[in-house]
């Protein structure tokens, strides 16, 4: 990532925080910097969310996500490997997957270890409008099944509000999806390649997304890449409407960007506008 990319978060002034909310709620993503420490990733975590604890994550609350040796090749635990981890939506297979993580990185990979984001809300513009029958198949309700055997049954592309959509997906063999969803899937994919956006997350580096909008994923690597996460719901000062718009119903909505999709350099342009 190039330092171009920075956020100026440090001494999180009030004013600072209001401008990373109001950019969660518009665009799902924020980039921020200076959180190498880990009580610096608490702190700040905590004056976004009320953070959820994960079965991996420590008495904090926070999950370091390294390679531990001890999870190679088992299902569901590829982030806490050095393989790729392919896009997905953090705790997929929850009833209610968390609405916020924060990934922040304490020391990156010696190589690879590349952060990839997607925009939900590219992708389903996108299918919705060139793709139909494949938007029509992965929004069927009970069409796919993410987890194991307290898994969650729902779909990739679910209405949670009037005009708005959820995303949830994951890719590996913890999915499983009805005949014509399975279909459509290498269209999904193809989509996916089409608005994904990599970038490798410097030391202090992180992101905060919406959960129930972006995918995330990583590229295999070598060395002792750390990172810190939190997941949690947003604290009740600054609650959103859920999921996305869908874009049927959003085109009187004006959009920060003139093709309707997010992208890392107009979010940056954006975030170092303001004050801080
Ligand atoms: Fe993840």
């Amino acid at each position: 990532m190039s330092a171009s990319l920075q956020h100026r978060f440090g001494d999180r002034h009030p004013d600072s925080l209001a401008q990373i909310t109001e950019r969660i709620r518009r665009d799902g993503l924020v980039l921020l910097d200076g959180l190498a420490a880990r009580a610096a990733v608490l702190t700040t975590a905590r004056s976004l969310m009320t953070l959820t604890h994960h079965p991996d994550s420590d008495p904090d609350g926070l999950t370091v996500i390294r390679d531990t040796g001890r999870h190679t090749d088992r299902p569901g635990f590829a982030g806490l490997g050095s393989g790729e981890v392919l896009p997905h939506t953090e705790r997929s297979a929850a009833a209610m997957p968390p609405r916020l993580m924060l990934l922040a990185c304490s020391r990156p990979a010696d190589a690879g270890g590349v952060s990839t984001l997607v925009d939900g809300a590219a992708v389903l513009a996108d299918l919705a409008t060139e793709h139909p029958d494949a938007f029509t198949a992965l929004s069927a309700p009970r069409s796919a099944f993410f987890g194991g055997a307290n898994g969650c049954l729902s779909s990739i592309f679910s209405p949670v509000a009037p005009g708005r959509m959820q995303l949830r997906l994951r890719l590996d063999t913890l999915a499983r999806f009805s005949p014509d969803a399975g279909a459509h899937l290498p269209v999904l994919r193809a989509a996916i390649d089409r608005h994904r956006q990599s970038f490798r997350l410097g030391t202090g580096q992180a992101f905060l997304l919406d959960n129930h909008r972006w995918l995330h994923a990583r590229s295999a690597f070598t060395g002792s890449r750390r990172l810190y996460r939190a997941l949690g719901e947003p604290l009740t000062s600054w609650v959103w409407p859920p999921g996305f718009p869908h874009p049927d119903t959003s085109r009187d909505q004006s959009h920060p960007d003139e093709n309707g999709e997010l992208t890392l350099r107009g979010l940056h342009d954006r975030t170092s506008a303001g004050p801080t």
